[in-house]
Parts: structure tokens; sequence; C-alpha cells
């Protein structure tokens, strides 16, 4: 590719190391289209004539083809290939002789490898929102068919208050809203073509840059030459989204591994999803939602490889950036990986509702409920935590629940306690005192759920702009 400069040929060691073919060959197919583009925009300006286009437009398209075909057995069959521009410039001239070496006219791979990434990170970021969505809908689904079951809600792992089920899966859902959101916003910011950005001061031919954006569904040119060839932004934002995401997928993978546990029992694993062990034969491990928590990990170390990678390059390209492929490919491959598991193995759970249920009405989750009741009968708040934490006391001595202590040993503890504190404690009622926006009253969760399923409708009706699909 840059041969005339050099009389001494390359050491050979170093040659085969510094190539990119062995993991940029999947990037044949944008690469292929982002090649048609530029023939294209070079046709308007005059160095290819219509034949010639059309000509260079079906070798391109045989290329893309025989890859399709032949899948990543390209990296061996073509040892002779550096990257995967001077693969498919290799295999063009197979196809089209040498018309091909007229592709290359007002080009650089500075400008190809930053459009084929973004094709990439683009096409990525619409399989996820796809998975997304899928995983979405499970939970959204669980929710409603939880109906009004209870269980508890936990801070420091210590039981807290009683929640309604659909109340923690919705919650997951606000994740779920929020990382579909900063991969449809990434996915606006970085839709803008580099072509005709050329090395790094811009094409060297008068092109028409709309033409080659155009041609791969981008918004428009990127504004900046020298930015355009060495930002790979976009392949942050995408690994940092994905990550977060990772983040949110891996907790949901803790609550559930600790839920199935003996300790917990509130969930029976689907045994389609979990495995027994080789040494104990009791054992049903939860190995799904494990390695969940683990691929989390790697999603974290994809979006740190890329920023530590950027963080001190001077502009504008440097070969540094080669580096930075095989993390946003890993990336893509995990969360496609776990969303292609994820909606499925939700689908299948069974939560045991009746033990979710009684740990909700032990270990007096109904105390803040009580404090209140007191509030309503004019007792400050500090005082009346004091005393439920007495008649709490009382209660862990005895062995009793709040609603188990009698009328008269509970006025031992406050004056103000009448009748009707028994029905102010009820699990019900415990729910129902939480009566804000976002709170888990029984109809304020039935409000959010129907919340949450109108926003799931009316985003997947108006599903994104899907770039034309280039696998
Ligand atoms: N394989 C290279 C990369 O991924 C392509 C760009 C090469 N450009 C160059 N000036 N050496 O970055």
């Amino acid at each position: 590719m840059w041969s005339g400069r050099f009389r001494e040929p390359l050491d050979a060691t170093f040659e085969s190391w510094q190539r990119s073919f062995p993991f940029d060959w999947r990037l044949v197919p944008y690469e292929v289209e982002a090649s048609i583009a530029h023939a294209r925009a070079i046709e308007a300006a005059g160095i290819l004539t219509s034949e010639e286009l059309l000509l260079m437009i079906q070798g391109l398209r045989a290329v893309a083809k025989q890859q399709a075909e032949q899948g990543e057995a390209i990296v061996v069959a073509n040892p002779q290939a550096e990257d995967v521009h001077h693969y498919v410039e290799l295999e063009l001239t197979k196809q089209i002789g040498d018309l091909a070496l007229k592709l290359h006219t007002g080009r650089s791979r500075n400008e190809q490898i930053a459009t084929d990434m973004r094709l990439f990170v683009r096409a990525a970021i619409d399989n996820t929102l796809e998975g997304l969505t899928a995983w979405r809908s499970r939970l959204i689904e669980l929710a409603e068919s939880a109906g009004e079951a209870t269980m508890p809600s936990y801070t420091h792992l210590q039981r807290a208050e009683p929640v309604l089920v659909a109340h923690w899966l919705l919650a997951y859902v606000s994740m779920i809203e929020r990382d579909a959101s900063r991969l449809t916003d990434a996915r606006k910011r970085m839709n803008l073509c580099p072509l005709g950005s050329g090395a790094v001061a811009g094409a060297t031919l008068a092109l028409d840059r709309t033409i080659a954006a155009r041609a791969l569904g981008f918004e428009a040119p990127t504004p900046n030459s020298m930015d355009a060839t060495s930002d790979r932004d976009f392949a942050l934002e995408f690994t940092q989204a994905i990550a977060t995401l990772g983040i949110h997928i891996s907790r949901f993978a803790e609550e559930l591994t600790l839920y199935s546990t003996a300790e917990f029992g509130f969930l029976d694993l689907p045994e389609a999803f979990s495995t027994g062990s080789s040494a104990m034969p009791q054992k049903k491990n939860p190995d799904l939602t494990e390695l969940i928590r683990g691929k989390s990990a790697r999603l974290l170390g994809a979006a740190t490889t890329l920023a530590t990678l950027i963080k001190g390059l001077p502009l504008a390209y440097n070969k540094d950036l080669q580096e930075g492929q095989e993390p946003v490919f890993d990336a893509a491959d995990t969360i496609a990986g776990i969303l292609s598991v994820l909606p499925a193995f939700t689908r299948a759970l069974k939560f045991r509702f009746d033990r979710m249920k009684s740990a909700a009405e032990t270990g007096y989750l109904n105390a803040m409920a009580a404090a209140t009741y007191l509030t309503h009968k004019g007792v400050p708040f500090r005082k009346a935590h004091e005393k439920i934490g007495n008649a709490v006391r009382f209660g862990l001595e005895t062995g009793r629940e709040l609603n188990q202590l009698t009328l008269d040993e509970l006025r031992t503890f406050g004056e103000e306690f009448g009748e009707d504190f028994f029905e102010s404690i009820t699990l019900e009622a415990t729910l129902d005192c939480h009566d804000v926006i976002g709170g888990t009253a029984r109809h304020r969760v039935a409000d959010a759920l129907k919340d949450a399923r109108r926003r799931f409708t009316s985003e997947s009706e108006q599903s994104p702009v899907k770039s034309a699909k280039i696998t």
C-alpha cells in the first residue's frame, strides 16, 4: 500500500505483529458499503465514468458476498492482507483488475477506519436497542403478572419496608429506559460521515461529501477533518453506555442470585437456565446470573481501555487507535450474548410469592407505618419513632410482631394508641401509606405500570430510523 517510499522490506515479525486483519476482517461489510459510497463521490467528481462506477459496485458487492460466505476463514486464506482496507482492495483487484486501483483516489485509510467503526457502532447500538426492547417487555409483563404480590425491600441488605413485586421490577424498567435513551442519544450524535476528511486535512479532490454521507445513511458530513480522523468519542460513548447497562444487568443478576438461595427462597431458578453440580447432587446453580455478573466486568474493561487509549493522543490519527477496535467488538458481542439469553430467562422466572409475602410480613417492616400512625395522632415523628422503637423491642423480647401486641401493652409505650392502630399497620395499609408519585401504594404502582407500558408501546412504535442493515 505504501511500498514506493521504502527500500528495505519490513521485519517479518513486526509485519505480522502490527496487522489488524486478524480482527478487523469483521468490518468487511462496512468497508464495502463505505467504498461504494466513496466510489459514487469520485464518480461525481469525474474520476470514474458511470460504467466504471457500476463495475466497481458489482466488484465490491462480490467481495462482500465472498466474505459473507467464508466468514473468518478469509483471514487465513489471505495472509498477504494487512488490514480490512488492504483486503478489500486486493479482492477487488481480483474481481475487476486495475480499475480497482482507482478506488483509493481522494481517500485515506484514516477516514476509512473512522467510517467503518462508526458504521459498526451504529449497527451495534441498533442491535442492543432491539435486545433491550425485548428484555424491557419481559420485565413489564412480569410486573403485570405479579399483581399485588408483595416482598420486602432492603436497605443495607436488611429488610426495610414492604413493596409490591411490580414496584421492584419497575425499578429495573426505569434503568433500562435510561440505558435506551443514552444509546439513542449517542447514536444521534455519532451519525455523521468522516468520508472526505482525507488523511488529516481533508480530501485532496473537490468531493461533494454529502454524496457519501447520504449513501451511508449519515445525517451529514463531519465538520472538521482533524477531528473526524482521530475522533473515537462514538466508540467511547458506546462502550460507556454499554458498561452502564452492564452494571444494571449485573445488579439484577446479583439480586436474583441472592433471591434463589435457600436463605431467601424467593425464587425457583428455571431449570432450563441452571446447572447442576458434578460433585453435590442436591445443587442447582445460578450460572446464568453469575456469568452475567462476570461479563459486566468485561464491559467495564472495554470502556476503560477506550478511555485510556484516547486520553493522551495528540491530533490526529495515530496507530494506537487500531487498539480501540477489539474492545468495541468485544463489548458489542458481549452485550449481544447477554441479551440473547436474558429476555427468555426473565420470562421463565417463577417467584415464590408466598415466601416473599411472609418475609414482607415479618421483622417489623410496618414499623415506619406504625410511627406514621402516631404522627397522625399529633405525636412529633422523633417521639413516634422512639415509642414504636420501644414497642418493637418489647415485641422482639416476647417473640411477637407489632400486630400481635395488645392495645394495653401498646398503651404502655404511648397513650395515643387506639383500636384503629391495627388496621393502619396491615400489609395493605403499610403499602398504601406510601401514596406519592413513585411510591409503592397499590394504586400508584398500578398507574406506574400503565405508564411504563404506555411508554414502551409508544417508543417501540416510533422505533428509531434504522440504518440500512449492513450485516
Ligand atoms: N488498521 C488501521 C487502524 O485500524 C487502519 C488505518 C491505518 N492508517 C495508517 N495511517 N496507518 O487504525
